[in-house]
């Protein structure tokens, strides 16, 4: 549901300016995730994606200058704003929670996140967590975890990071740290309660 509190420590390590939410619903993430940015007085832009006409009009509403609305599916809308709107400069954080649908689209959006080669963080909600009791999903008998992803990553990340930390639905995000060595991120995130989970 709502994203983890310690990606805020994230934003702010990693000087994030750009942030992509998939999967609207009540606007829960976003209005967290906004209010952060402002918090913390930092140069930003947000882009919302959601299929639903009604959760993004409600988006809309809210005149925020700061976010993009888009409406789509979400894979589709990932492309489009990629060409579009992201600058091989920027500093992107994804955040894929788009889901309740026959149709889950995780493997298509990773796909589609994995044509930017500016060091992006994705975050993964709802993942499944090795050796810990949080809640995960589970969509055709898949797993939302590593095993379901790996083939699609393992060229581009040495290890998942996941949160050890849930939320308050106790559920935890995965953290795909794109072309970045192992040493290099545990830098960034000491202090941060993290599992490394292999690939292998
Ligand atoms: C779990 S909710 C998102 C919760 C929200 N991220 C939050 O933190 O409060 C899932 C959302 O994904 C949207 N969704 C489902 N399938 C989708 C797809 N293929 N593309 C875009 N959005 C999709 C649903 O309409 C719903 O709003």
């Amino acid at each position: 549901m709502a994203i983890n509190p310690l990606a805020k420590e994230l934003i702010i390590r990693f000087n994030i300016n750009r942030f992509i939410e998939t999967g609207i619903w009540k606007g829960d993430t976003m209005t967290i995730v906004d209010g952060w940015f402002k918090e913390l007085k930092m140069d930003y832009f947000m882009f919302e994606i959601d299929s639903s006409e009604e959760y993004c009009k409600n988006a809309v509403k809210l005149g925020n200058p700061n976010i993009l609305v888009l409406q789509g599916s979400s894979d589709m809308a990932l492309r489009q704003l990629m060409w579009r709107w992201i600058l091989p400069w920027d500093r992107v954080m994804i955040y894929l929670d788009a889901h309740w649908e026959e149709y889950w689209p995780l493997r298509d959006e990773l796909k589609q996140v994995l044509d930017l080669k500016n060091k992006p963080i994705i975050l993964i909600d709802d993942y499944k967590t090795p050796g810990r009791a949080y809640g995960y999903d589970t969509y055709h008998w898949n797993d939302c975890g590593t095993e379901y992803i790996k083939d699609l990553i393992k060229d581009r990340v040495e290890k998942v990071y996941i949160f050890d930390k849930p939320n308050k639905d106790n559920r935890t995000s995965g953290i795909l740290f794109l072309d970045r060595t192992e040493e290099e991120i545990d830098k960034m995130l000491e202090g941060i309660p993290v599992i490394k989970e292999e690939l292998y």
